[in-house]
């Protein structure tokens, strides 16, 4: 670098990660002088004064871009520095990567600096003064357990998403963070929202043997003087309190408390029982396969247009036996004939697409159902679009995640009903827990997982069925809060248009277990025996 810095500034560029960023880099998307906000000087600044660096605040607080920039201090302040940069998955190193190319390459004198870019093995940036930043993906999800970074070590280590890391994978890297003999005084910031009340990050910010060894950085959105007239409209904005605890206040959540608050399912009870002839709106159908445990829940949900509210006017288990499965492609198709205005059946995946490519083929042969259309297969694991209530751009979420949290988001508008006759699903919206915290997102507990997501399903096609729907806010999974909820939240207005009123024939009485011979044209006709009953409630 052959710009005029005196003495003292060189000093201050070496020393103070703050003083380099704000002197030398040029922020890529405005081309103007790099600024840090509020967060990145406590962060800059700490990492400047301390070698080991925690830090946990909130989503789109800039810790990532934080890191990039310290990761080019670390190879920039000395020659020959070896400066790693780790993250759980490698979108999350390669957006460092990026950003460092980036920052390089917006300031002509950092570009002169670089003498190679690797993207293979790892992704790697060699410094004409003999430093180098490697980025590394760790090992856990494919079971490679860190083992391209064990070989490695550093004189700084920088850990993105750090929460994310599993504790396997700290393993490999705390030798490095240790040092060893010849760097005895490896820096080390770890980054992240926090995850799971557990492992090596929580420990980093819980443990009090630590206190000594890291220097720990909290910083909730509500005392980020950045965000100041932007709270209480993310407060707002945030579908479910564990998005809010976690990624907001950047709190660790409790695993094990419920996911529905008691309140809101209390007000979710209503005077209707089960029956077709309430069908009159947009209705849709969620059914969920278990061939072990629960049997198939099917699930009906309307809009009513009126009220607002999205009623529960119909369920049933297919109970289990060898043919349940076929057995509730049966009931699906005659369900679907009994209600005419069920416009999607959004079904499970995870037995396969048998039932699928059945109740596809009943409509092909008979097109008047327009089952073919209306009945669209959905893996709990895949991604789908939602809205961040930050950027209020379109993220990808995991499904399970973003349909809890829009029936959660629901229930918490008082806009969800169901039968206060069914006491089965009260209980198991009451005792709807998570069980655990993994790294592709939380486990519930077995019991009424079955037919939550049956209704889950129902409302994600209501969702899905209305362009307006989509603007509900829907995001990470949930767990309620050791706050109270405020009452926030973005209404989802109903739709413009009306329909009709329809009547149905069908009545079904609750409580009953029903035994009957289903006839469906085409299809292989029998009779339900024991294993083929329902349970209507
Ligand atoms: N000091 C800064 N100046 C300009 N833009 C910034 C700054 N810090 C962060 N950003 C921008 O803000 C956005 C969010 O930052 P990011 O580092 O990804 O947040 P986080 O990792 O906390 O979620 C990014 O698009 C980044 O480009
Ligand atoms: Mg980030």
């Amino acid at each position: 670098m052959n710009i005029p810095i005196d003495q003292d500034m060189l000093v201050k560029l070496i020393e103070d990660p703050l003083v380099f960023a704000e002197s030398l880099l040029i922020e890529p998307f405005t081309q103007q002088p790099f600024r840090a906000n509020h967060v990145q000087r406590i962060v800059l600044s700490a990492v400047r004064d301390h070698d080991r660096v925690a830090v946990r605040v909130s989503r789109q607080t800039g810790k990532t871009y934080g890191m990039t920039v310290i990761c080019l201090w670390g190879a920039l302040r000395a020659p020959n520095q070896s400066v790693l940069v780790v993250a759980p998955d490698k979108s999350k190193v390669k957006t460092i990567i990026d950003n460092i190319d980036r920052f390089l390459d917006s300031n002509p004198i950092l570009a002169r600096s670089i003498v190679a870019r690797h993207g293979s093995p790892y992704y790697e940036r060699k410094f004409s003064n003999g430093s180098r930043i490697a980025g590394f993906t760790l090992g856990s999800r494919t079971k490679r357990h860190g083992e391209s970074v064990r070989s490695q070590s550093a004189d700084m280590v920088v850990i993105d998403e750090a929460a994310y890391v599993a504790d396997e994978d700290w393993r490999a890297v705390n030798p490095i963070i240790e040092g060893g003999l010849y760097r005895p005084k490896t820096k080390a910031v770890v980054a992240s929202t926090p995850a799971l009340a557990s492992g090596r990050f929580y420990e980093i910010f819980h443990n009090s043997s630590l206190d000594s060894v890291w220097h720990r950085i909290h910083v909730p959105i509500t005392e980020n003087p950045d965000f100041a007239d932007r709270v209480d409209q993310i407060r707002a904005s945030c579908p479910n309190d564990l998005e809010w605890i976690t990624e907001f206040l950047a709190e660790f959540p409790d695993s094990g408390v419920g996911v529905f608050r008691q309140s809101d399912v209390h007000r979710a009870l209503a005077e209707f029982v089960y029956n077709f002839r309430r069908a009159r709106y947009e209705v849709a159908m969620g059914v969920d396969w278990d061939k072990y445990e629960a049997g198939v829940n099917i699930a009906v949900v309307q809009f009513n247009r009126e009220s607002g509210v999205y009623e529960l006017i119909y369920r049933e288990e297919v109970q289990r036996t060898e043919m349940v499965l076929t057995e509730a492609v049966r009931r699906i198709v005659e369900l679907t004939d009994l209600i005419p205005n069920v416009r999607a059946v959004y079904v499970d995946r995870g037995y396969g697409d048998m039932q699928l490519e059945m109740l596809h083929q009943e409509g092909y042969r008979r097109p008047s159902t327009g089952l073919d259309k209306k009945v669209v297969g959905w893996s709990f694991n895949q991604k789908v679009d939602v809205r961040d209530p930050v950027t209020g751009e379109m993220v990808k979420k995991r499904l399970k995640d973003a349909m809890i949290s829009l029936f959660q988001h629901i229930l918490e508008e008082h806009r969800f009903q169901f039968p206060k006759t069914d006491h089965q699903l009260y209980r198991q919206l009451l005792g709807y827990h998570v069980v655990s915290l993994t790294q592709s997102g939380p486990r519930y507990n077995k019991e009424g997982d079955h037919v939550i997501d049956a209704i889950c399903l129902a409302l994600w096609a209501l969702r899905d069925l209305e362009p307006v729907f989509r603007q509900a806010p829907v995001g990470q999974p949930m767990l309620l809060p050791i706050t109270s909820s405020s009452d926030g939240g973005l209404h989802i207005r109903p739709p413009s248009s009306s329909s009709s009123p329809i009547s149905l024939p069908l009545m079904e009485e609750k409580g009953q277990m029903v035994r009957r011979s289903f006839a469906i044209p085409g299809m292989r006709s029998r009779s339900f025996g024991s294993g083929g009953s329902r349970r209507v409630f």
